[in-house]
């Protein structure tokens, strides 16, 4: 397909801009099937992310119909009511949306339904007592809350109860003036982005990484740098000697290897905060989950310099779909991040806050999470025994008693042999995750990602029969 990109914006943009033109002026008619992206991709020497998001874009504007993976096809602009030139030129979305356009493209871990077995990171552990009692919290905080828009930072008495919950569980000591209430980590990320970064500054993060952190960071358009880690956390000797504006570590159970960041490193990495004069975001989102020892107290509670901002989510320890999560801020920074929670949203939905706040000071959160906690671990201690009596030395598994998910490794296999697997499985009715999305660069060996949180124990032993059968397949051949 002759195409001739104009060399001005985004790469998207300039190939959005020439098949719009390609299809106004008739080269390519309506009815014709655009090529898959894969294959345009190679012939325009482009990444696929690149042809994604111009398809995204016209199929967006109704110069193309049909889905990615089952075609595209030119629609028949005659038999639209509007005027072409009009929409060819609307102003340009800012350079934000673009670059979340391209984010939202990526290639990572989605949900994937109807499948026997899924072990998918980010599915919910299923409690219908949970149910019963949210619900119960529910109709009362309906009762009994006054159905104004509440104060910005967030209800008074859900932060007063997480206070009591982090000093008893995390070792942060915290007032209800130091925290924000907020509508998840992600939300926590876009304004930390907001308020501290400019475009172009330099972040840290780890490699592998959380996926959303990263998304959240590339659409603000900053310069990320990643840090390899180890099994003690992040290699704070490979920090960067430029100073980058914010380093962003999940220190009590690095996601997704898992691993715990040692107090040594915990200690070097304050004092490199320190002596860089940047920030530090600690998310830490599934520090509670921590299964043969108490888990270690989080990074902020050794921070004398206020250099941490300590984010953490009810997402794990209640559920995804309550977008409720907390940060707690520096002294210097509450201000200004109390202003960017106004203007973006005023305050978090005032019944879910009020609900949770009662739950915890109830001792239902507490019931709650002992019991997710034994569940967690069982289904775990399942899912290692599956792996080793089905995979056996042909995966090699992260192990650290903590979290809902587990690091396996395959060792003899290439990435592309990996991605047959997954697809292989995903055949058979088994959903598994590559390790690959999760890195900025190329991952040093391919692995998998298994989160055990949605599957009953006797779902995970099946799981871990039919991976073995899979892994007998790849053998074979
Ligand atoms: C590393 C990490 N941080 C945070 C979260 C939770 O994000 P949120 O609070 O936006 O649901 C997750 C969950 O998937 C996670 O894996």
């Amino acid at each position: 397909m002759y195409l001739e990109l104009d060399g001005r914006g985004p790469l998207y943009d300039q190939l959005t801009r020439a098949l719009k033109a390609s299809i106004l002026d008739g080269r390519i008619a309506a009815g014709t099937q655009l090529p898959p992206t894969r294959e345009l991709a190679d012939e325009l020497d482009l990444s696929r992310t690149t042809v994604l998001a111009a398809y995204e874009q016209l199929r967006a504007e109704g110069f193309i119909a049909g889905r990615v993976g089952s075609g595209s096809y030119v629609s028949d602009l005659q038999a639209r009511p509007c005027n072409h030139h009009a929409e060819t030129s609307i102003p340009a979305p800012s350079r934000y949306a673009q670059r979340a356009r391209e984010v939202r493209n990526w290639d990572i871990p989605r949900i994937h339904r109807g499948l026997r077995y899924n072990l998918q990171y980010g599915n919910p552990l299923v409690n219908p007592a949970l149910n019963n009692a949210w619900g119960r919290e529910l109709a009362r905080a309906a009762n009994y809350t006054r159905l104004v828009v509440n104060e910005v930072a967030g209800l008074n008495a859900l932060r007063k109860q997480t206070c009591d919950y982090l000093a008893r569980r995390r070792g942060v000591q915290a007032e209800p003036d130091d925290l924000l209430i907020v509508c998840g980590t992600q939300q926590a990320i876009t304004l930390i982005s907001r308020v501290l970064l400019e475009e172009g500054d330099r972040v840290v993060l780890e490699e592998p990484h959380y996926f959303g952190a990263h998304q959240a960071l590339v659409a603000h358009g900053v310069e990320l740098v990643a840090i390899r880690t180890d099994e003690q956390g992040i290699l704070c000797s490979e920090l960067p000697e430029q100073s980058p504006r914010l380093i962003y570590v999940t220190p009590s159970h690095q996601f997704p290897t898992g691993s715990i960041l040692s107090l040594q490193r915990r200690k070097e990495l304050l004092r490199y905060a320190e002596q860089h004069q940047c920030w530090i975001v600690e998310d830490d989102y599934d520090g509670e989950f921590s299964y043969e020892s108490q888990p270690m107290p989080a990074l902020r509670s050794l921070d004398h310099g206020d250099r941490v901002i300590y984010v953490g989510t009810f997402s794990k320890v209640m559920f995804g779909g309550l977008r409720l999560a907390y940060m707690v801020l520096p002294a210097a920074l509450r201000v200004d991040f109390r202003n960017a929670k106004y203007l973006g949203d005023m305050s978090c939905p005032v019944i879910e806050q009020s609900a949770l706040a009662h739950f915890m000071e109830d001792g239902g959160f507490e019931r709650h999470l002992r019991l997710s906690r034994k569940e967690l671990k069982s289904r775990r201690e399942a899912l290692i025994a599956g792996l080793k009596e089905h995979a056996r030395d042909r995966v090699e598994i992260a192990d650290t008693p903590a979290g809902m998910h587990l690091v396996v490794w395959l060792p003899g296999y290439d990435q592309t042999r990996c991605d047959a697997l997954i697809a292989y499985a995903h055949d058979q009715g088994l959903g598994l995750y590559p390790m690959a999305p999760l890195y900025l660069h190329a991952p040093p060996r391919p692995g998998l990602m298994l989160g055990y949180c949605s599957l009953s124990v006797t779902e995970i032993r099946e799981a871990m029969q039919l991976f073995g059968q899979c892994l007998d397949h790849f053998q074979a051949r």
